[in-house]
């Protein structure tokens, strides 16, 4: 481990999100709540005679261990910006579903960041790093960034957001992961086929009532505020997800709803003892590969003891 240096970096969730139309560059104009979740990939960036990327974990054949890893663009992304060697060994720990609307290769990107920096002691701001990130995905920033966040432009435009307390949440993995761009088209064939005959939305509104009921601390007000766009292009693409859905509410969730652009499906409840009784019985209903139960908001991308 001599010379490593090791970030940890939490999933999202989005409490709100809010799509836009179809921007001329191939994003959607998003108003969306993050959510930084108890729930984390470890990234370790060593000096190497060249650029590898090794995935450890559960789902480690679904991650590219290749230049394509999103690690792995970070760090020669950032290698450029400060003129340094990209060579290093990636190591990554997954616990973050793959292509579960979760953010996971976004924390893998801003961990690989946030690490290499340290790696190389780059003195570089904040806000350079976060424009690097964005540059890489829409939701790298906010794995950097963490806690909870509003996200505007296409997610990478971020503003913090006051909040009381911790939630308790139940996540819901698929046996298949979901391809982001794929539920966006989903939405925009939905929308075409729906609204036909309406004009497209001018943009998105800023969810203030869920803002004010964050800061209230008060997730019973937090509940039925929850809302996804996403979903009925996620439920569209895999209508199983409608089940899962169902099984959480019935097993005492305040609130349930698709993450992202799924297939992970977030359960809020009222308490951790609800959260583990609901986590419970989602296991033993057989609707998910995988249950497991994370609080938030939590901070984003942070060195770790490196031993
Ligand atoms: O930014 P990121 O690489 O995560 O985006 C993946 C894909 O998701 C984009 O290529 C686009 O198809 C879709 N997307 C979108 N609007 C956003 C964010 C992502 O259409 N705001």
């Amino acid at each position: 481990m001599m010379g490593g240096a090791t970030a940890r970096v939490p999933a999202k969730i989005n409490l709100h999100l809010g799509v836009g139309p179809l921007r001329d560059d191939g994003f959607h104009e998003l108003s969306t709540l993050y959510c930084a979740l108890s729930l984390y990939d470890d990234v370790t960036v060593r000096a190497a005679d060249e650029l590898s990327v090794t995935v450890h974990g559960e789902s480690r054949r679904q991650v590219p261990s290749d230049a394509t890893n999103l690690a792995a663009r970070a760090v020669v992304a950032l290698a450029a910006h400060a003129g340094t060697d990209p060579r290093v060994e990636i190591t990554i720990n997954k616990s973050i579903p793959v292509a579960g609307g979760m953010a996971g290769g976004s924390a893998d990107a801003a961990g690989a960041l946030v690490a290499a920096a340290r790696l190389w002691r780059l003195d570089i701001e904040r806000d350079e790093l976060l424009a690097i990130a964005a540059d890489l995905g829409s939701d790298v920033p906010f794995s950097v960034v963490g806690g909870a966040a509003l996200g505007t432009g296409r997610g990478e435009r971020l503003l913090p957001v006051l909040h009381r307390g911790e939630m308790h949440w139940v996540l819901a993995v698929a046996g298949t992961g979901l391809s982001t761009p794929d539920v966006y088209r989903e939405i925009d064939r939905l929308r075409a086929r729906d609204d036909a005959d309406r004009p497209a939305a001018a943009g998105v509104a800023r969810p203030d009532a869920l803002m004010q009921a964050l800061a209230s601390g008060d997730v019973h007000a937090v509940a039925p505020l929850l809302h996804n766009d996403l979903q009925p292009a996620a439920l569209s693409l895999q209508p199983m997800l409608r089940r899962t859905l169902r099984a959480g509410r019935e097993a005492g969730a305040l609130a349930g709803m698709v993450s992202g652009s799924g297939p992970t499906c977030a359960f809020l409840c009222a308490d951790a003892d609800a959260a583990v009784s609901v986590a419970a019985e989602l296991s033993g209903s057989g609707v998910a590969k995988a249950v497991r139960t994370a609080s938030g908001p939590v901070p984003g991308a942070r060195l770790v003891q490196n031993n």
